[in-house]
């Protein structure tokens, strides 16, 4: 089954074809990503209207070279998939309206997938033999999460940010301290020339039970050091290397206990903090430690794409789900009530 995949939830406009008659990541025929990074960096943030517009100018002509990279015409598809949300209302329905009339025109079915559902799936992409009970960490702009995957589709949400998610953590940070918009990954890079320990933030709410997080005390934290530095450059960098290794500390104690409540040792972890390089050295020794497995997507997978939610599409589709043609979008929308769906009808 040959699948298009429409990813309009933010600021990239994503589009991917993925053909489930390959193994993995070899189904991945086509991709093409647009990043509205310069749009909204004069506002040092995404600014709805403005990423709405732009994904009504973008989405066709990548939606026609993604097309045309994998030596494709529109008929040659079986199915389009679409994020449905959660997202940006005015953005989401760029993509839901031009994928529903696609499909409606092409009489073929249409799937609306749940963003964050995109992510979770994506190691899987790479990584087919990934089989669950797993624990998925999924760590981006918007969200901070730790669910339970009993089977592809059943997901139950272990716990979650109370505040701030840990990229907004990174990218507010990383505003305080002076660094352009979007400021996370400029901030784990500054963090690289960073002395480990020159600066020490607490683990957020890792001092008693439970799986929340809360990262929105730790900003604070950071910007009372920031304020009373001289603000050179290095101290930048060892502010930065502190808070990131305060987060990815805290990520990691949650991820373990996650495992120890799941009683599993596969990690799975997802989304655009996922791409950070200490995050996953830390993860992976994790869960080597215990004698189990950590997958992350590769970097370009972690962040939004269109190629996640033309795979997590099309594993809805092949579990024989789509919805009506109604154009809907969900800008809030709970993981835990997707329908289940049976991975053994990949391939
Ligand atoms: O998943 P994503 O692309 O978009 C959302 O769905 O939110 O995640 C974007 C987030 C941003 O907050 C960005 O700063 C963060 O992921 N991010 C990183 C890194 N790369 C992206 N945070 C820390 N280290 C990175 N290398
Ligand atoms: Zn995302």
């Amino acid at each position: 089954m040959r699948v298009l995949g429409i990813e309009t939830s933010c600021d990239e406009t994503g589009v991917a074809v993925y053909d489930t008659a390959f193994p993995g990541a070899e189904g991945l025929r086509a991709q093409a990503l647009y990043s509205q990074i310069a749009l909204h960096a004069e506002y040092g943030g995404v600014v709805p209207e403005l990423a709405s517009r732009d994904h009504v100018r973008k989405l066709l002509p990548l939606i026609r070279q993604t097309l045309g990279d994998a030596g494709m015409g529109v008929g040659d598809l079986d199915g389009v998939a679409y994020t449905a949300g959660p997202g940006l209302v005015g953005a989401l329905l760029v993509g839901a309206g031009v994928a529903r009339s696609l499909a409606w025109a092409l009489d073929k079915p249409a799937i609306g997938v749940h963003h964050m559902e995109g992510h979770l799936l994506a190691p899987l992409l790479e990584a087919p033999d990934l089989v669950p009970p797993f624990v998925a960490l999924l760590v981006s702009g918007g969200h901070t999460q730790l669910i339970a995957v009993e089977a592809i589709g059943a997901y139950q949400l272990l716990g979650e940010t109370l505040d701030d998610a840990a990229g907004e953590a990174f990218d507010k940070t990383a505003k305080m301290m002076g660094l352009p918009y979007p400021g996370g990954p400029q901030l784990a890079a500054l963090a690289e020339q960073g002395t480990a320990g020159a600066y020490r933030f607490s683990r957020p709410m890792t001092d008693r039970p439970g799986l929340d997080f809360s990262f929105s005390g730790l900003k604070t934290q950071v910007l009372l050091a920031w304020r009373g530095s001289d603000q050179s450059a290095q101290t930048r960098a060892d502010i930065a290397r502190g808070f990131e290794d305060a987060v990815v500390d805290t990520l990691a104690i949650k991820c373990e206990r996650a495992l120890d409540a799941a009683g599993c040792d596969t990690l799975i972890v997802a989304g655009g903090v996922g791409a950070n390089t200490r995050l996953r050295a830390r993860l992976a020794q994790l869960a080597s430690r215990r004698g189990g497995r950590a997958c992350f997507p590769r970097p370009a997978l972690c962040t939004d794409n269109g190629a996640m939610i033309a795979f997590a599409g099309a594993l809805r589709l092949l579990a024989g789900q789509r919805g009506d043609d109604a154009i809907r979008v969900m800008p809030r929308w709970d993981m835990a009530s997707l329908p289940s769906m049976d991975v053994a009808m990949v391939g």
